[in-house]
């Protein structure tokens, strides 16, 4: 099909046909375009005109509202039917051949069985739109760590949305050339158009969604579905699932990590990746914004939700951000709580699913204290602080182009990538594990991430405080069994010389009291600084039964009161019974992946148990 004759767009928008020299990609939206039948194509060719002009139609179709331009500029918000508010989980697949290659923990249908379901479902479903062609790039264009997608989609609002999280457009096309790989990424909100159809102001479909993933063809359909994580392609479904199954092929890591920056007062630089799971305060610690008692650092940005990461020619490990922005979560971001974010989003953002104020901007629970006296919430109803329902939706949205975060670091899209000195992993747990603690080698460190946990939040679905393991933060976004996932971690140490140290961090452990025994925030400052002069061997550290951690004297506690010595010792107790505990329930996980599970995990929990048994009832840094 000709991509200009039927275009919304003026002769100048949108690449023309005698741009597109990949057969290949040519084919396949013909392909597409046979069997979904919309009404018209349009190839995005990533233009500020483009974006503006899709934004203005779906201002005028109801589906975005403008903000307030003086308040907010060139922002929008978008407010979803409310039965597809989130990431669905159940509705998610690996369709690997072999079931067992998906693993346990993966939902799995058989690639043929899938495409019939699928094509069946979208056969026709475009119809009444337009199919927007969207070439992007997960991670800077021309970079060796880089990978293509083309993804098409029949709606707007997820052109726009990908225009800021990718590299999206014409220059990605050129890129691709005439014969460059590209993964495809088919998506259709599932709610086609009968001639003089009104249409609404979310579509979506309310009875059939489907998120697949081949990883064998490196391909994602997604039916039914426009919220970011099932409708973004390019974002956990290409940068995690398939491209952890890419990862593994070809040798490199893709992870649900953030990336930060270091920066000491004398210039010197060192970059950490860390993974976290969701509820952890992932955007705050990308963005931490030290205490005033360590003036001269900085900490700066390169990604808040994934990295990629390969081995450079020196033996080290080098990570990119594949996007282009954040799709943070808008609840609890404050100028307290997260200043560099609040910063971030001054303009050029769309919200959604967040309340509106009278005077044209947006709101959400934790934003200002107190609320606004009146305003209209998510679902577009009036709401008063005495409603007695949540303003904005949990799961609300910003979706902001990273280059506009004060501290994004210099060299976030450098093609080589930043070279990673740590790996830290936490989750949230209120009672055993301590503060911080470094691994004693590489596969001690991988053992560690592939067993944290973390605690149930009234948020999630579950007996609140039950602790779920959730290895390496990826348990939704592996594309294969997570035992080969974690085999892969294990080869990936030995396979370079100087591999990143592990750390495993808990800024959740509370008192007798119930409280917190950690200030959280900025104050993470203190830890990461330890955690950074360990990977550059400058600091040390005391041995106890689960890996090396810093005594009171080796974190640097200007500025804070708040910490007392017997406080800090609270934090770092290991408690023989509970470990013992601890390392039991690991089993439940072991059990689930038994025939695939590398050995070295075993043996790993052995040695843990054997060093436990020697150590003290409650062992502490400072009685040693
Ligand atoms: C996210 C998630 O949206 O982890 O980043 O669910
Ligand atoms: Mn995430």
């Amino acid at each position: 099909m000709n991509p200009d004759k039927k275009s919304t767009f003026t002769s100048q928008a949108g690449i023309r046909t005698e741009e597109i020299h990949h057969q290949k990609l040519k084919d396949w939206v013909a392909e597409i375009a046979a069997l979904t039948q919309p009404q018209r194509i349009y190839w995005c060719d990533g233009s500020q005109q483009e974006y503006d002009e899709l934004c203005r139609q779906m201002v005028e179709a109801g589906m975005l509202v403008k903000l307030n331009p003086e308040k907010r500029p060139n922002s929008f918000l978008a407010c979803s039917d409310p039965s597809d508010v989130a990431r669905v989980e159940e509705r998610t697949f690996i369709c690997s051949i072999h079931k067992h290659d998906a693993g346990p923990t993966n939902n799995w249908m058989a690639p043929a069985d899938a495409k019939s379901i699928l094509r069946g479902l979208f056969q026709g479903c475009m119809r009444g739109r337009t199919l927007y062609v969207v070439p992007f790039s997960m991670g800077p264009l021309g970079s060796p760590i880089s990978h293509i997608g083309v993804q098409l989609t029949d709606s707007p609002y997820v052109a726009v949305s990908m225009r800021i999280m990718t590299r999206m457009g014409r220059d990605t096309l050129r890129v691709l050339g005439s014969d460059g790989e590209f993964v495809p990424c088919l998506h259709s909100v599932g709610m086609p158009l009968q001639p003089g159809q009104k249409d609404v102001a979310w579509p979506c479909n309310a009875e059939h969604k489907y998120i697949v993933h081949f990883p064998e063809e490196n391909t994602i359909w997604s039916y039914g579905s426009g919220y970011g994580g099932n409708a973004l392609l390019g974002k956990k479904c290409f940068a995690l699932r398939i491209a952890s199954a890419m990862g593994r092929e070809q040798g490199w890591l893709a992870e649900h990590m953030l990336i930060l920056g270091v920066e000491s007062p004398e210039g010197k630089k060192t970059y950490v990746a860390a993974a976290f799971p969701s509820a952890c305060g992932k955007t705050n610690f990308a963005m931490l914004i030290p205490p005033p008692s360590f003036s001269g650092w900085k900490i700066t940005t390169v990604g808040d939700d994934i990295a990629w990461i390969k081995p450079g020619p020196d033996g080290r490990l080098y990570a990119i951000n594949p996007e282009a922005g954040y799709f943070g979560v808008a609840p609890g971001t404050s100028r307290q709580s997260n200043p560099n974010a609040m910063a971030t989003l001054h303009g050029n953002c769309i919200f959604t699913n967040v309340a509106l104020t009278p005077g044209g901007d947006v709101w959400w629970e934790g934003m200002t204290e107190p609320p606004p006296p009146s305003l209209t919430d998510w679902r577009g109803r009036p709401w008063t602080p005495d409603s007695g329902t949540l303003a904005a939706h949990p799961n609300a949205r910003f979706t902001v182009p990273a280059s506009q975060c004060p501290s994004v670091d210099p060299d976030w899209e450098k093609p080589a990538g930043v070279p990673i000195s740590a790996f830290i992993f936490g989750g949230r747990r209120s009672s055993v594990v301590p503060l911080v603690v470094e691994s004693f080698n590489w596969n001690h460190g991988v053992y560690l991430a592939a067993t944290m946990g973390s605690e149930t939040t009234a948020a999630a679905a579950g007996k609140v405080g039950e602790v779920r393991r959730d290895p390496m933060a990826m348990l939704p976004f592996c594309g294969y069994h997570l035992a080969d996932y974690f085999d892969h971690w294990l080869e990936m140490g030995h396979a370079i010389s100087d591999p990143p140290r592990i750390f495993a961090v808990n800024w959740f452990r509370k008192g007798p009291d119930g409280k917190f025994l950690w200030p959280g925030y900025g104050e993470n400052m203190r830890v990461l600084k330890w955690i950074v002069d360990r990977a550059t061997g400058t600091t040390d550290a005391v041995e106890s039964p689960l890996g090396w951690v810093p005594r009171y004297e080796n974190i640097d506690w200007h500025g804070l009161e708040q910490v007392s010595r017997e406080q800090y010792e609270h934090l770092m107790t290991v408690k023989r019974e509970e470990w013992i505990d601890e390392l039991l329930s690991h089993e439940e996980l072991f059990m689930k992946l038994y025939d695939r599970l590398p050995k070295e995990f075993v043996l790993q929990r052995e040695l843990l148990l054997a060093s436990l048994w020697r150590s003290p009832q409650a062992w502490k840094p400072t009685s040693h």
